[in-house]
C-alpha cells in the first residue's frame, strides 16, 4: 500500500485548486442522509501529465464508478491543459489495470521497484466502448469546470 506524508495529503486535498489538482466524490442516497462511495482526484505530476487515484467503497465496486470518474475527470484535466493520467498501481491490483487499460489500451506500463506498476496515459489514446473517443467528444463542452474567483 502506497502511504502519504500528512503534508502531502494537505497538500494534495485539503487545498483544491481546481485546475493542478482536483477531487471529485460520489455521493448516494440511504435512508435519509448522502454517503460517500467515491472518490477519485488527480494532481499535477510533470510533462503536461496528471497522477490519477481513485477508491470506491468495497460494496459499490465492479459497478463502473471507477470507469465513469476517469472519464469525467479526463475532461476535466483535458480543459485545464493536461494531455495525460499517470498512476501508480499494485501489481495484483487488477481491477484499476482493468479500468486504466480499458480506457487506454496503448498505456505504457513499467515495473516500478517492487510491486509497483507505474502506468503512462494519452488523452489521445482514449477508448469508450471500444471506440476512440474523439478530440471533442459530444457533449464535453457541457462540462462545467466551476472554478472560484
Ligand atoms: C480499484 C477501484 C477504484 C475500482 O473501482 P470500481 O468502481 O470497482 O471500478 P469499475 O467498476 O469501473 O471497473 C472495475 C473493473 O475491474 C474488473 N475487476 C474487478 N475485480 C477484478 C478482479 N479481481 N480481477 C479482474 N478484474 C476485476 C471489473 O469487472 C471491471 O471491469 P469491466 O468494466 O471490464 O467489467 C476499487 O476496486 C477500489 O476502490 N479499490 C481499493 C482502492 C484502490 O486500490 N485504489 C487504486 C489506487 S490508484
Amino acid at each position: 500500500m502506497k502511504l502519504f506524508s500528512h503534508e502531502v495529503v494537505q497538500k494534495q486535498w485539503a487545498s483544491v485548486d481546481y485546475r493542478k489538482n482536483m477531487s471529485m466524490i460520489g455521493q448516494v442516497r440511504i435512508g435519509g442522509h448522502q454517503e460517500i462511495i467515491a472518490i477519485g482526484s488527480y494532481a499535477d505530476d510533470s510533462d503536461n501529465r496528471a497522477e490519477v487515484a481513485f477508491v470506491v467503497r468495497e460494496d459499490f465496486q465492479s459497478m463502473g464508478i471507477a470507469s465513469h470518474l476517469l472519464a469525467t475527470m479526463q475532461r476535466i484535466a483535458k480543459e485545464n491543459g493536461f494531455t495525460g493520467f499517470s498512476a501508480t498501481v499494485l501489481r495484483e491490483n487488477t481491477a484499476m489495470l482493468q479500468v486504466f487499460k480499458k480506457r487506454y489500451p496503448h498505456a505504457k506500463t513499467q515495473v516500478s521497484g517492487g510491486n509497483d506498476i507505474a502506468i503512462l496515459m494519452d488523452f489521445s489514446d482514449a477508448v469508450e466502448y471500444g471506440h476512440k473517443v474523439p478530440s471533442s467528444a459530444p457533449g464535453e463542452d457541457d462540462v462545467c469546470v466551476c472554478t472560484p474567483k
